[in-house]
């Protein structure tokens, strides 16, 4: 008998308000460089085909999901977004049970990055196929940090040794489940997947990312992505 390597799969969670961008279009619907943000995020992920399908989560009340092109692919499926972050990731990876298999990959990625490369994606697939935990794109930072108390700065952090935390994320789908369920039930709200493991015990991997992978999340944002997107 022979055993199949692990698959591929993605999860992208869409279902967020865009509290900080404030426009009247939630922001993964935004259209830069010719296209909706959203449209530009699966057609990155849906470019590397040993990723067998993505989920994304959408808010419940969403009218502008069926208007997107990429809607039709047959490697999407859809999944209802929840109140946090974490509850959207949650139910993308409840639809995705039912087909993949506990032991496979799954790639969280955030709808509001538009900008994640192909060659970023193969890369931390490549890094961290053999990985016992798994792991997540990161980028080290290039200010001077420095710890802060009443606006008056009381150390200088050494820098080597802090990352800035993007997406894709990429765990097993059950351990991933599991560190998820375990969060919530503890009354922790997680902003990212690694977190999640982090509370396990886990040490995910860390692979260095494009630092152009960046999340629109303020108006300015916006630009610097169109520029981004146009560049690549
Ligand atoms: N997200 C989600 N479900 C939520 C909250 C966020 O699926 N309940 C998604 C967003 O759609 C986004 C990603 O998670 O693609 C990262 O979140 P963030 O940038 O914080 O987006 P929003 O929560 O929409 O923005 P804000 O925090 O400014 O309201
Ligand atoms: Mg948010």
């Amino acid at each position: 008998m022979t055993t199949l390597p692990p698959g591929f799969w993605a999860v992208v969670p869409a279902a967020g308000a865009g509290k900080r961008m404030g426009s009247p279009i939630p922001k993964q619907y935004l259209e830069i460089a010719g296209k909706p943000v959203l449209q530009h995020t699966l057609e990155r992920l849906l470019s590397v085909e040993r990723i067998a399908g993505v989920v994304v989560a959408l808010s419940p009340g969403d009218d502008y999901w069926p208007g997107l092109a990429v809607s039709a692919d047959p490697r999407i499926r859809t999944a209802p977004g929840g109140s946090e972050r974490a509850d959207s990731v949650l139910s993308a990876l409840d639809v995705l049970a039912g087909q993949a298999r506990a032991d496979d990959w799954v790639l969280v990625h955030d709808a509001a990055r538009p900008c994640l490369t192909a060659s970023d994606l193969n890369h931390l697939m490549d890094t961290l196929a053999r990985h016992p935990v798994g792991g997540i794109l990161a980028v080290p930072v290039s200010d001077t940090l420095k710890r802060v108390e009443s606006r008056a700065i009381v150390a200088t952090v050494d820098r080597s040794l802090i990352w800035r935390a993007l997406t894709p994320q990429m765990f097993r789908l059950a351990a991933l489940r599991q560190a998820l369920v375990r969060a919530r039930e503890q009354g922790l709200v997680v902003t990212d997947e690694a977190s999640a493991l982090e509370l396990q015990g886990a040490c995910p991997g860390i692979v260095e990312g494009r630092p152009d992978n960046i999340k629109i999340t303020r108006p300015e944002d916006i630009a610097l992505a169109t520029f981004y997107l146009e560049q690549q």
